[in-house]
């Protein structure tokens, strides 16, 4: 097995009200490629800020990031994007959709990003996996909060991603579509070989993965297999 991502020494602080709040405490592990992980925890235990470090979007105060034999904090922004843009899929927590472009644009942005081919059609077919492709014309203020959460997830697919972190993809999910989306999150794992990386306040879906890391107060407070 190969490592896919690997922190040492990780900590992030911010500058608020005159003093350093640190957010996250000296995080140390790694992940093996094409394995399933759930990040669990208090809410402000600093889960979405350290999976926004894993994946690029967010830099650490200290400590490095390896993504893919890259190091993330060596990479200037443009270089940062090209390396997300490449190998990591996001489903953000509070979706993150762009609200001028229809859902499927929105899917559509990654692929024209890498400048693929087919594009519209490829699009169709992630709505269509998610169970939105009636929705595609509709801007994100005209879907509902679950909806949105589902085309967040089928742009996360849209480039076949490597590694794909998942920020409560399920928290605003009725019973039934939480099950649709779980499975195909695990779909992707089992047949692309996908890593997933996930956050979220269910334990019975962090019970479905391989390995649960536990957070507190910005430490890490166990790892479990
Ligand atoms: N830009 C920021 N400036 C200052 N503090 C921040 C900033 N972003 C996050 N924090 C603080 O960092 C801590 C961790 O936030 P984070 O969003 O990572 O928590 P979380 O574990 O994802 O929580 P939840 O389960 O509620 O989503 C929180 O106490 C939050 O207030
Ligand atoms: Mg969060």
């Amino acid at each position: 097995m190969s490592t896919i991502l690997r922190l040492q020494q990780v900590s992030k602080s911010y500058r608020s009200g005159g003093r350093d709040l640190r957010v996250l405490d000296d995080i140390t592990f790694s992940v093996e490629a094409g394995s399933t992980l759930a990040i669990v925890g208090p809410s402000g235990s600093g889960k979405t800020t350290l999976l926004g470090l894993c994946a690029g979007l967010d830099r650490s105060t200290s400590g490095s990031v390896e993504l893919h034999d890259t190091r993330l904090d060596e990479l200037n922004e443009d270089q940062l994007a090209a390396v997300r843009n490449r190998y990591v899929g996001f489903i953000f927590q509070n979706f993150q959709l762009l609200p001028t472009l229809t859902a499927l644009e929105n899917v559509m942005v990654p692929l024209e990003l890498r400048q693929e081919k087919n594009i519209r059609p490829r699009a169709l077919e992630l709505l269509d996996k998610v169970g939105l492709a009636d929705r595609g014309h509709h801007y994100p203020a005209q879907l509902s909060g679950g909806e949105q959460q589902r085309v967040s997830l089928a742009r996360a697919f849209s480039n076949q991603p490597r590694i794909l972190f998942a920020d409560e993809p399920t928290g605003n999910l009725d019973a039934e579509t939480s099950e649709k989306v779980v499975k195909l999150l695990f779909d992707l794992n089992r047949e692309a070989g996908t890593t997933l990386v996930l956050v979220t306040h269910d334990l019975d879906l962090a019970a479905k993965t391989q390995r649960i890391l536990n957070m507190k107060g910005g430490k890490l407070i166990s790892d479990e297999s």
